[in-house]
Parts: C-alpha cells; sequence; structure tokens
C-alpha cells in the first residue's frame, strides 16, 4: 500500500486531465489523514488554485464555520475534490475531466479508509449516484456499495458555494451539517 504522499507523487505527473494545461498547480487533499471522515467538494477555484490548498476561499471559510457549528475543525477532516485542477473561469467540470481524476480520488479514499464520506454538492455526488438529485437526498445517508471505494456510508450535502448567497440553502446546510456529529 502506498502513502498519500507517494499516491500524490505519481498522480501529479500521471494524471491526464487536460485541466492540467491552464491550472497553476495541482490542488492536493488536505487535512487528517487518520480521520473516519472524508469531505468531496467539485473542483478548485481561484484561491485553491494559487495557494494550492482547498476550500481556502469563501466557500471554505463558510464551511469551517458549519464545521465549528457541530465542534468539529478542519484538522478533524480529510478535504478534497472530484477534480484536482481549476477550471478555467470556475466552469463545471467536464464529465471527461472528472473520470481523467477519478482514480486519484479512489487512491486517495483506499488510503485514507473513511467511515463516512461527504459529498460538498451535486457535482461531487453525481460522480457517485448519478440518479439521485440533490434537492431529494441532501442530508440522507445514502448507502451504497461502490466498487473502489471503501465505505458504503454517503452523505450528500448542498455545496457550500451555492449556500453562501443563499438564506434558504444556507439553512438547510447548516441543518445538515448537525446530521454529522451522530452519523459518526
Ligand atoms: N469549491 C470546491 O468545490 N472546491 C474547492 O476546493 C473550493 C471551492
Amino acid at each position: 500500500m502506498k502513502t498519500l504522499a507517494e499516491i500524490n507523487e505519481y498522480w501529479v505527473e500521471h494524471c491526464t486531465c487536460d485541466l492540467k494545461a491552464t491550472a497553476t498547480q495541482a490542488v492536493l487533499g488536505d487535512g487528517n489523514i487518520h480521520t473516519k471522515i472524508v469531505f468531496i467538494g467539485e473542483a478548485p477555484g481561484k484561491k485553491e488554485d494559487l495557494g494550492g490548498i482547498p476550500f481556502i476561499g469563501a466557500a471554505g471559510k463558510f464551511l469551517n464555520e458549519m464545521l465549528e457549528s457541530i465542534k468539529m475543525k478542519r484538522e478533524d477532516i480529510y478535504i478534497t475534490n472530484v477534480v484536482k485542477y481549476r477550471p478555467p473561469n470556475n466552469r463545471d467540470p467536464l464529465p471527461e475531466e472528472k473520470e481523467a481524476c477519478r482514480a486519484w480520488l479512489e487512491a486517495e479514499l483506499q488510503s485514507i479508509k473513511p467511515t463516512l464520506i461527504v459529498f460538498l454538492g451535486r457535482h461531487a455526488m453525481s460522480n457517485f449516484f448519478p440518479e439521485e438529485k440533490i434537492s431529494d437526498v441532501h442530508g440522507k445517508l445514502l448507502k451504497k456499495n461502490i466498487e473502489g471505494i471503501p465505505t458504503e456510508y454517503f452523505l450528500p450535502l448542498y455545496h457550500p458555494a451555492a449556500a453562501l448567497y443563499n438564506g434558504n440553502l444556507r439553512q438547510k446546510l447548516l441543518d445538515d451539517f448537525k446530521k454529522i456529529p451522530p452519523l459518526l
């Protein structure tokens, strides 16, 4: 079994994602590698692309506040993205870009072995549950055996960026966050 550092070193070199051409750098997963809970976002934004760390912009600040609201810190979780390179102008990642980064994400998950995977937003969720709608399943624990994924438990949440300027979604996201501690 390779270490996470070895996995990242391998994939920084071998990932065939076309976004490499326009991104500043790969934004690697970050946080506690001994955690039971992994959060998966969509793709790095501008701040993340420049800083090389996931969720350090406005969405990340809101995420940190929500973690605090359930007495957790960033150091308690591991956080990564479906796509490791910033899409130009923050457009949605294309299916082939998600596919190119998929083996990297699976290797990360197999290294950390979380018991719960939290999807931040519909793009992270649709990678694993293409048939579900985030408006139907947000805050609900999903159970599924997926080849290559070391847990059967998934919690889809709205993306913090979508909820930042939408009071209704914001409250739903805060309420859904409260479900995390009892699940763990
Ligand atoms: N949004 C994401 O989905 N990921 C990041 O790293 C930052 C913002």
